[in-house]
């Protein structure tokens, strides 16, 4: 009896602890934004999940901002982002726990015109280019 008491105790401390680790991990992501739109066309972005707004940043070209992921470890968290440029909207889900993973690096996009593109850490340039704009 003492024994199954001390196991299952030392099963939910570990279960504690790695569920700590895990918040840890996902918490230190962040999500960047970069305006490549083109010289004088100036960015206007609005970022926010479920439960929390980024508020509004006003990008000049060339010019990035970031914001740390907070994901939800048994739901799914979407971080979507509303831009206005030359007077035209469009929507772009910026993080994405399905598609970007729970865990893992920073995600840092390139905004231009036609597509948005990803940062690939191995080339070290915006080279992911298979994505649109909602
Ligand atoms: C980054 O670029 C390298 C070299 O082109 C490629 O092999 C790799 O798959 C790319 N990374 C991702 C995440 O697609
Ligand atoms: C680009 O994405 C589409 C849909 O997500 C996929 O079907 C296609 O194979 C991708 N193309 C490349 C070159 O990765």
């Amino acid at each position: 009896m003492m024994m199954v008491g001390l196991s299952s105790h030392t099963l939910f401390f570990s279960l504690l602890l790695l569920i700590a680790i895990l918040v840890a991990i996902s918490e230190g992501r962040s999500v960047y934004v970069r305006n490549d739109l083109g010289n004088g066309i100036v960015l206007n972005i609005h970022c926010k999940s479920d439960d929390k707004d980024i508020g509004v940043q006003t990008l000049n070209y060339q010019r990035e901002f970031n914001f740390p992921i907070k994901a939800k470890i048994c739901k799914t968290t979407i971080y979507s982002c509303t831009m206005t440029w030359n007077g035209r909207l469009h929507v772009l889900d910026a993080f994405n726990s399905k598609r970007d993973g729970k865990l893992g690096g920073d995600i840092k996009w390139s905004i231009q015109n036609n597509r948005p593109c990803l940062f690939n850490s191995s080339t070290k340039k915006y080279d992911l280019c298979n994505y649109s704009y909602i």
